[in-house]
């Protein structure tokens, strides 16, 4: 869910909610527990902070529940329209509710999250990021685990573009909640989308806490994606840095079984360059090790003063857990995209139509044509160009 704190109070909840209010009230002295469950709807629906709705929403259940349990409001020679469309509201909002009681998302608790089938999609479906994949696996399995944990679970993802890092965390969204990056505990901010003007700093700043507090306080397991950090003030970052850092608690909110994922191209440049050193020296890409670009990492990061993290407190007080190093793509890669993004068409494999749009990438070094440029960022693109226009537009050829 992306900046969204209502999308789930559905334009029916509040139609339910405000007819119950308005009936509820016709009964007000004669049945005080509807008004007072009219109060609460109407409340529920118009509050605009997400711990008072949930609150208020589990309050109401009961509520309705109670009043189901109740003998009903009129004897039935006093059975009369009002009456009935109160049985009818009643009815409807009851079951409207209990609906929600039984469905509602739950996001699955530490012990619950299934880290084997987490390792096995991101094997199947990411390609060509062995250190991505284990360090991500080891940062979460290792969170999770930790019923105790001492302060959120912090993972900044870094590399060029197109290469996995927002594919990563709508996978790890999916495993934790069963709708993904649609979930209300899921919150993705994209610094030019939300954060674009730099006089707003201070305003933004504010929002950006509030925005925070309120979800943890709704679930503390909340997930926050912060996309285009390297774009991002820096004193925004720093503002959020008091929920990464070893507190109990602020203000009375836990943070410390939050996650924040930061994406950013930073050190981009340092990771090419060394899968092609690698390369060059005719080693397996598969060799590269974390510690071959770790500590390079957080410090081009740091060093680097156009970036957003550039003198940010994050890194100076180590609150970063794992630094992610996402690397070029190269050519096999891009195929093995192509491939997939081919068969989830519903169409089958044609090598020769592979090689097409493989070959309308641009790669580098110049001479080699080993890596992909643009990863596997612009495949679906083009793949959708060469189904539909250079095969005389033929979208269904095998
Ligand atoms: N390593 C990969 N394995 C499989 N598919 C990939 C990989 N990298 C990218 N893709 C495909 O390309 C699409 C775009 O990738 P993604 O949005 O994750 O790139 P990114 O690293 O976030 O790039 P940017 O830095 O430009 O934001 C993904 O949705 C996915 O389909
Ligand atoms: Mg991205």
């Amino acid at each position: 869910m992306i900046m969204n704190y209502t999308s789930h109070d559905s334009l029916a909840t509040s139609c339910i909610q405000r007819i119950l209010g308005i009936v509820g009230h016709q009964y007000l002295g004669r049945r005080p527990e509807f008004s007072t469950f009219a109060i609460l709807s109407a409340v529920a629906c118009d509050s605009p902070t997400p711990p008072l709705q949930e609150q208020v929403a589990s309050m109401e259940k009961w509520l309705v529940l109670l009043c189901l349990l109740l003998p009903a409001p009129v004897t039935p020679d006093e059975l009369d329209l009002p009456a009935a469309v109160f049985g009818l509201c009643l009815g409807t909002g009851g079951y409207y509710i209990w609906k929600r009681i039984t469905t509602e998302e739950r996001h699955k608790e530490p012990g619950e999250v299934d880290i084997p089938a987490l390792q096995e999609d991101l094997e199947k479906r990411v390609f060509g990021q062995h250190l991505a994949k284990s360090i991500t696996i080891r940062g979460l399995s290792d969170f999770l685990k930790n019923e105790n944990s001492k302060k959120a679970l912090a993972m900044s993802f870094h590399g060029p573009t197109g290469t996995g890092k927002n594919f990563i965390s709508q996978i790890i969204a999916q495993h934790l909640y069963p709708e993904g990056m649609n979930s209300k505990y899921v919150h993705q901010f994209v610094s030019t989308l939300h954060f674009p003007h730099v006089q707003h700093f201070d305003m933004y700043k504010v929002q950006l806490q509030q925005w925070i507090r309120g979800n943890v306080t709704a679930s503390k397991r909340s997930i926050f994606i912060f996309d285009e950090v390297d774009k991002m003030h820096p004193g925004l970052i720093d503002a959020i840095k008091p929920y990464l850092d070893y507190y109990e608690h602020i203000e009375g909110v836990d943070y410390r079984k939050a996650i924040f994922i930061f994406l950013s191209n930073m050190g981009a440049d340092l990771l090419s360059q060394l899968a092609v050193d690698f390369w060059k020296a005719g080693k397996l890409r598969e060799d590269i090790k974390l510690s071959d670009v770790e500590n390079q990492l957080s410090l081009s990061a740091f060093n680097n003063t156009n970036d957003g993290f550039w003198h940010s407190s994050l890194i100076e007080q180590n609150l970063i857990d794992f630094y992610v190093p996402f690397l070029p793509l190269e050519q096999q890669h891009v195929r093995m995209c192509i491939r997939r993004e081919i068969m989830d068409r519903g169409l089958i494999i044609d090598e020769e139509l592979v090689s097409q749009v493989a070959n309308d990438m641009t790669e580098y070094p110049e001479d080699e044509h080993v890596f992909s440029l643009k990863g596997c960022k612009a495949v679906s693109t083009k793949l959708r160009y060469y189904l539909l226009h250079v095969n005389d537009g033929t979208p269904d050829r095998p």
